[in-house]
C-alpha cells in the first residue's frame, strides 16, 4: 500500500496541491527544502509547528482504520508505505509502515548524526529553535526536496514481493513514489508474480494510466468495503 496526502483530507489535514497549494504565500517546495533552511529556518519551523499543531487536533478517519484493519487480517503480507508525515496511521493501529518522506513529531540536528527523536514542540521564532549538542540546530526530521527518502530498500524489497499494489489519495507527482506503480508493472514476464494496481481518490493521479483499476472516490468511502475482500 502507498498512501498520500488525500488519506489524511477527511480528518481535516490539508493536501499539498489542493486549493491553491500555498501556505503564507509560499510554495510547499520553497519551505520544505535545504535551500529554505539555509535562507530562513524560523520560516521553516513555523511551517512544521503549525503542521504539528493540526495533526495534533486531527483524528484518524475511516481510511486510516481501515488500512489499520486490514494489517490485522493480513499480518506479514501487509505493509503500507506512506509519504504522510503526520501520525494518523499509527494512531489508527497500522504497525508495519514506513514513513518515507519522515515523520512529523521527530525531530534531528541539522549537521551530525545524533539520532532523531521524538517532539511535539512548536518553535515560532529562531530564538526557540533548539541547539544541538555539537551547537548546530534542530531541524524537522521530514525529507525535504532535494533529499533522500528513507526506508527506500524496504520499500523495494515490499513491492518486489507483493501481489496487489494499492495507491490511495496522491497526485502521482513526486518522485520516486510515483514511479511504484511502474516498478510493479515492470514485473510483468520476470517470473514474478504479477501485480494488481489500485488507485483510490477522486482525482485522476498524473501516472493513472498505469493503474490496472481506479476508483474515483474518496478513501473513506472506498477503502472500508475494498479492504473488507482482502
Ligand atoms: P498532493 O497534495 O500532491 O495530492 C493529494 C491527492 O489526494 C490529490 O490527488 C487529491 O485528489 C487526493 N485526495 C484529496 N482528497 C482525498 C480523499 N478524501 N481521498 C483520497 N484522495 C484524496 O499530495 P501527495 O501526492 O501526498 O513531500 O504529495 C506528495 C509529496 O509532495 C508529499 O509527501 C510532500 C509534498 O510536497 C514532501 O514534503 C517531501
Amino acid at each position: 500500500m502507498l498512501t498520500g496526502a488525500g488519506v489524511s483530507a477527511e480528518s481535516g489535514l490539508p493536501t499539498f496541491r489542493g486549493a491553491d497549494g500555498l501556505w503564507h504565500g509560499h510554495r510547499v517546495e520553497d519551505v520544505a527544502s535545504p535551500e529554505a533552511w539555509e535562507r530562513d529556518p524560523e520560516l521553516v519551523w513555523n511551517f512544521y509547528s503549525m503542521r504539528r499543531e493540526m495533526a495534533r487536533k486531527a483524528q484518524p478517519n475511516a481510511a486510516h482504520r481501515a488500512l489499520a484493519e486490514a494489517e490485522q487480517a493480513l499480518g506479514e503480507r501487509f505493509f503500507l508505505c506512506t509519504q504522510n508525515v503526520d501520525d494518523l496511521h499509527e494512531r489508527a493501529g497500522s504497525r508495519r509502515l514506513a514513513h518515507m518522506h519522515g515523520e512529523l513529531f521527530r525531530s534531528r540536528c541539522s549537521v551530525c548524526e545524533r539520532k532523531p527523536f521524538g517532539d511535539e514542540k512548536l518553535y515560532p521564532t529562531l530564538a526557540s529553535i533548539p541547539l544541538c549538542a555539537c551547537g548546530a540546530r534542530i531541524r524537522p526530521h521530514i525529507v525535504w526536496f532535494g533529499e533522500l527518502p528513507f526506508h527506500l530498500q524496504l520499500i523495494m524489497d515490499e513491492l518486489n514481493r507483493c501481489t496487489v499494489l494499492l495507491v490511495v489519495g496522491t497526485s502521482g507527482l513526486v518522485y520516486p513514489a510515483a514511479h511504484f506503480v511502474h516498478w510493479a508493472n515492470s514485473r510483468h514476464g520476470t517470473g514474478l508474480p504479477p501485480v494488481r494496481t489500485y488507485y483510490v481518490g477522486p482525482d485522476e493521479p498524473a501516472n493513472v494510466a498505469a493503474f490496472t483499476h481506479v476508483f474515483g472516490e474518496k478513501a473513506g468511502k472506498i477503502l472500508p468495503g475494498l479492504l473488507q475482500l482482502a
